[in-house]
């Protein structure tokens, strides 16, 4: 079958979108038909070269929601018509990590950046070539086929077009500072970035109690809209809000500081370590140059202050407890998924939402394969 896809043809390049091929699902694997993608730093990572791809072309996305069309031989676990949210890790569930309740590590990750499937092989194809899927996923295309393992069947009355959010975003944001950060009620908390991951380690956060959750970013529109996730003061810079957060603790500082910022530099890691107080707790969720090495952080204040830097991949968790779970909670009205999306935008104009991004001026940007055109729209 044909597919309209956004496919990298080189690192650094743009997402060129097109009419590609589409085979059948193999062993284990389905089809889906896209309902909706949102975009999330991590796949801009790839179109800049900050994350180096071993094989090219590749059809990007991650954070992708759709419907089961097809169910190829050998599933177990979904039937066609099964609403699903995908998960950037396809965790075994058998080995080590798994066994330890922690999916998100499972040894399947070293794969992801693979661009083939399970088997080695590849399912979309055009212009001559193989074309491979980020995180065996590839949300940036109408239909798809992945394996069962890279989805989470999810209830059938949240809408798609917000579900895709909880695929990477909300987790990830969430679990950095329910898991990450280990949120306590009356805690102070900074958060470095407040993005589409950035915004829902702001819910989190306040979920969990904090007393202050302070947001630091440069973009006026992210500092505006922070409040309605529980943001309780804003800051341009991080020096401002270190400030702000030792005025209101005799001097000691943040209980943790949150690193969700676009692009991680080593300084920022410094700056979150200087914020806060002593026995706390740096959460570092970004990513940058995959190369990039070394934090400038004081070697005596580590230990002497007893301070903890914590990475967070996938917010510490299982995606497929916490996906379900994060829904609940939506379909409940105590998570915010709806105000998440400021803006939509129909296949064909994904670089001018990577722009929005770049500029700053989306939570998140949703490609939505639902409405060919869509701008705007608030499904
Ligand atoms: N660890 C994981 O599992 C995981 C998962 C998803 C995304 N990520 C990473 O998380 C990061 C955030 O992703 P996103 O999709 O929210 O990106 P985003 O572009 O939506 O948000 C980044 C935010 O950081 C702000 N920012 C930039 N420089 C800043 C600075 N110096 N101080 C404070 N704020 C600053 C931007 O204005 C923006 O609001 C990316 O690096 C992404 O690759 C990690
Ligand atoms: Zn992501
Ligand atoms: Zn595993």
């Amino acid at each position: 079958m044909k597919t309209r896809a956004a496919v990298l043809w080189q690192q650094p390049g743009k997402w060129e979108v097109d009419d590609f091929d589409l085979a059948g699902p193999g062993t284990g694997e389905v089809l889906v038909e896209m309902v909706a993608t949102g975009l999330c730093h991590s796949d801009d990572h790839i179109a800049t070269g900050d994350t180096p791809l071993p094989n090219l072309p590749l059809c990007g996305g991650h954070e992708g929601s759709g419907i089961v069309r097809e169910v190829g031989p050998g599933v177990t676990t979904l039937n066609v018509g099964d609403h699903v949210v995908t998960s950037f890790i396809p965790a075994c569930g058998k080995c080590l990590w798994c066994a330890r309740g922690l999916q998100n590590l499972c040894d399947n990750g070293a794969l992801i950046l693979t661009g083939a499937q399970f088997d080695g092989g590849y399912r979309l194809r055009g212009r001559g070539h193989d074309i491979g899927t980020m995180a065996m996923l590839g949300t940036f295309s109408e239909w798809q086929v992945m394996d069962e393992s890279s989805l989470i069947k999810v209830r059938d009355d949240v809408p798609l077009g917000v579900a895709c959010l909880v695929a990477c975003g909300v987790p990830t944001g969430w679990g950095s500072a329910v898991n990450g950060a280990q949120v306590s009620p009356g805690d102070v908390v900074i958060v470095m970035g407040a993005g589409g991951v950035g915004m829902n380690a702001v819910q989190g956060a306040s979920h969990a109690g904090a007393g202050h959750v302070i947001v630091v970013d440069p973009q006026p529109f992210k500092r505006q809209i922070a409040g309605e996730f529980g943001a309780t003061h804003t800051f341009a810079d991080i020096a401002e809000a270190t400030d702000f957060a030792r005025s209101i603790t005799n001097g000691q500082g943040a209980d943790s500081a949150i690193v969700t910022v676009g692009v991680i530099e080593g300084q920022q890691i410094a700056d979150a370590f200087n914020a806060i107080r002593k026995a706390g707790t740096v959460v570092v969720t970004s990513q940058g140059a995959v190369a990039a090495v070394g934090a400038p952080i004081n070697l005596f204040e580590i230990s002497m202050y007893q301070k903890r830097i914590q990475g967070v991949l996938y917010g510490m968790t299982s995606p497929r407890a916490a996906v379900p779970h994060l829904l609940d909670m939506y379909a409940d009205g105590q998570l915010k998924l709806d105000e998440l999306v400021t803006k939509r935008y129909a296949i064909d104009d994904i670089n001018l939402a990577f722009d929005d991004m770049h500029n700053g001026q989306v939570i998140r940007g949703v490609i939505d394969f639902t409405t060919p055109g869509a701008q705007g729209g608030t499904q």
